[in-house]
């Protein structure tokens, strides 16, 4: 189910939608809701594992922290808590009966009421489960940079997970896929390296890690901050979140991406310049090994990221 492949996906039974637990086919909204519109929405990704007759979620709780500081940007008040939204996803889980990867949408958007703009609709909430695979290659994946550009943070809130902002990603990512790439590379507003179009970046130079600051116009992704953590407590690594320019892309030792789609893939090419030897590096191999090990719950210190719920 590699992205850009026309892949099927099995929808669930269940989804959550505005407190309650429906079917599938319930869960509609109305051609007049705001979000639709005006992309007043805000969403999250979160990847749950399954580990023989459990789901391991990870990081559950970071990725509705992250919801509810975007719809605080958007004037948006959801109308459940933090804890409600947990316990609606775990219900969720149990119920689909998942016995494969998945993946989890909770979204929240202005809903019906008023057509204007500046209407504060009523928030309609939703949690979608479904099974989901790898999403992009795991042995490694080309790139190109976009001729899409981040927006600066004065026009548009970067920090947010915005569903209208996403209306940028799309053209970037169905731009690499035109010309025969995996996945695009946006550049800021000022011309250095920003982040993928579902993922942030990272480099290898001289065995440090560089990747773009979050005060830069980039998401501050959760699999980012699990990585930049790993890097220095369990491989002893160099950090540094500092602007790349896009020159040290090219002739950079070791790139990969981080999402958490994407979880942790290799870049062996971008623009035509092979990365490294053009096969995954050392380091990102041990990356990838290591965050394999935390997202299934193997790693003591880092157990309290997941939320194992049982499938019966
Ligand atoms: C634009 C963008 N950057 C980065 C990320 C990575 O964030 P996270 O690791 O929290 O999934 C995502 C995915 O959510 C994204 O859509």
């Amino acid at each position: 189910m590699a992205k850009g492949s026309e892949a099927q996906y099995t929808w669930p039974k269940y989804v959550w939608m505005n407190g309650s637990i429906v079917r599938w086919e319930e869960a509609k909204v109305h051609v007049f809701v705001h979000g639709l519109h005006y992309g007043t929405g805000v969403f999250e990704g979160i990847r749950g594992y399954y580990d023989g007759g459990y789901m391991r979620i990870f990081r559950l709780d970071d990725h509705f922290k992250r919801l509810f500081r975007s719809a605080k940007i958007l004037h948006m008040d959801i109308p459940y808590t933090l804890e409600d939204l947990v316990k609606a996803t775990i219900d969720l889980v149990k119920i689909n009966q998942f016995k494969n990867d998945i993946y989890i949408r909770p979204i929240a958007f202005r809903g019906l009421g008023s057509f204007g703009l500046r209407a504060k609709n009523p928030v309609d909430v939703a949690i979608i489960a479904l099974e989901f695979g790898k999403y992009l290659k795991p042995d490694g994946i080309k790139c190109t940079i976009s001729s899409w550009r981040k927006p600066s943070p004065d026009s548009v809130p970067i920090y947010a997970k915005l569903t209208g902002m996403y209306v940028l990603y799309h053209l970037a990512s169905i731009e690499a896929a035109l010309h025969g790439y995996d996945e695009a590379i946006l550049l800021d507003s000022e011309g250095y390296v920003a982040e993928g179009s579902g993922e942030n970046i990272f480099i290898v130079k001289n065995e440090t890690l560089i990747t773009p600051p979050v005060y830069d116009d980039i998401l501050e992704g959760i699999t980012r901050n699990t990585v930049i953590t790993l890097a220095k407590e369990e491989l002893g690594l160099q950090v540094v979140e500092r602007r790349i320019r896009r020159e040290e892309l090219y002739t950079c030792d070791e790139a990969f991406f981080t999402g958490t789609a994407a979880e942790v893939t290799p870049i062996i090419e971008i623009d035509g310049r092979v990365i490294g030897d053009g096969r995954i590096g050392r380091i990102t191999r041990k990356i990838i090994d290591l965050y394999r090990q935390v997202v299934l719950g193997r790693i003591k210190k880092y157990e309290n990221w997941i939320t194992s719920i049982a499938i019966e």
